[in-house]
């Protein structure tokens, strides 16, 4: 659906973009993820045709962003940094005038604008003044605006930057949500956004790209080891730790704690070998509890630092 080659972007004589390639499959939601000044915004303002890059090549659903500007815009939904909407307009005029400069169709146009409002929540909030709007509400304006005319893509410069917790959580739902049926490129420097949200990572950095992978699997290839946490019911904390030691591919057992009669430990394996349908025929071939088990998810701060310090 997008299928991004080799963008460089100088300003100046300053290189914010350094041979940029990456493609997003129908229906993915990405993460671009990058500290600021990353180059997150210049890659998305040339991705949505607001300016070209120095150099390099831009296709969205097939259509050349410099040779077909049209019909990508057609396609595309963006949500710019900075949400800049009309401020004096109430929200319903607002979502018109954009359905105008959009094009859609005149006898469609109100119902049209009505799902989408009751999709972000703001059907109640139709008649308010732009301006007076909480940040979050705000922030659901600038997201019906980018549905409107229904694109297929849906590119958003950080779109939790400076909300509250609550408002944070209804924005990725939303998000979430939308991802079901369109391709999402979403900008952000925050960490738990992406492992919330997304699908595929691409951590840039300096203008690189620096890794590409799914949440999960960027964790293990940076860290070097997988790690699964278990809670065993029954046993003693010594001899489920001796005998999944004894698994093949597990390099290390530690008990965390023993309380109630219940284990909590942590095994870890080398990169890329899954132990968990193992660790689970032991448990309950010794006739164990196994009360719960999950792959160690923590760590992506970690990656994200190692990963953006590695490039200096
Ligand atoms: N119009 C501009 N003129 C000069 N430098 C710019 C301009 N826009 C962005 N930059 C620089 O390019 C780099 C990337 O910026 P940007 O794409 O906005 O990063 P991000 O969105 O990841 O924070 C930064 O170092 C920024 O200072
Ligand atoms: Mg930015």
């Amino acid at each position: 659906m997008i299928k991004v080659e080799n963008l460089t972007k100088t300003y100046a004589d300053f290189k914010a973009l350094d041979g940029v390639s990456f493609e997003v499959q129908k229906g993915e939601i990405i993460g671009f993820l990058g500290p600021n000044g990353a180059g997150k915004t210049t890659t998305m303002r040339i991705l949505t045709g607001f300016f070209p890059p120095t150099s390099g090549k831009v296709e969205i659903d097939g259509f050349d962003v410099f040779n077909d500007p049209v019909e990508v815009r057609k396609r595309i939904g963006y949500l710019p940094e900075n949400t800049p909407l009309y401020q004096d307009m109430e929200v319903y005029s607002f979502l018109r005038y954009i359905a105008e400069l959009k094009d859609v169709e005149p006898e469609k146009k109100n119902q049209h604008i009505k799902n989408i409002m009751e999709r972000c929540g703001i059907s109640h909030m139709k008649n308010e003044i732009i301006s007076r709007l909480s940040k979050g509400y705000k922030q659901r304006v600038g997201l019906a605006q980018a549905l409107i005319g229904d694109p297929k893509v849906l590119i958003l410069d950080e779109p939790t930057i400076g909300l509250d917790p609550k408002q944070i959580i209804e924005i990725r739902n939303l998000i979430k949500e939308l991802g079901k049926e369109k391709t999402i490129i979403l900008s952000t420097h925050i960490l738990p956004e992406v492992a919330v949200t997304c699908s595929r990572v691409i951590i840039i950095n300096e203008g690189k790209i620096v890794a590409e992978d799914t949440p999960d699997n960027l964790e293990n290839k940076v860290s070097g080891v997988a790690k699964v946490i278990v809670t065993v019911r029954g046993g003693s904390p010594d001899l489920i730790k001796t005998r999944l030691q004894g698994i093949n591919g597990v390099s290390n057992v530690t008990v965390i704690k023993n309380h109630a009669g219940l284990t909590d430990l942590s095994i870890q394996s080398e990169k890329d070998v899954d132990v968990r349908d193992k660790v689970s025929s032991i448990i309950v071939q010794n006739n164990w509890g196994l009360i719960e088990m999950h792959r160690e998810t923590l760590g992506l701060e970690e990656i994200f630092l190692k990963l953006t310090k590695k490039e200096k």
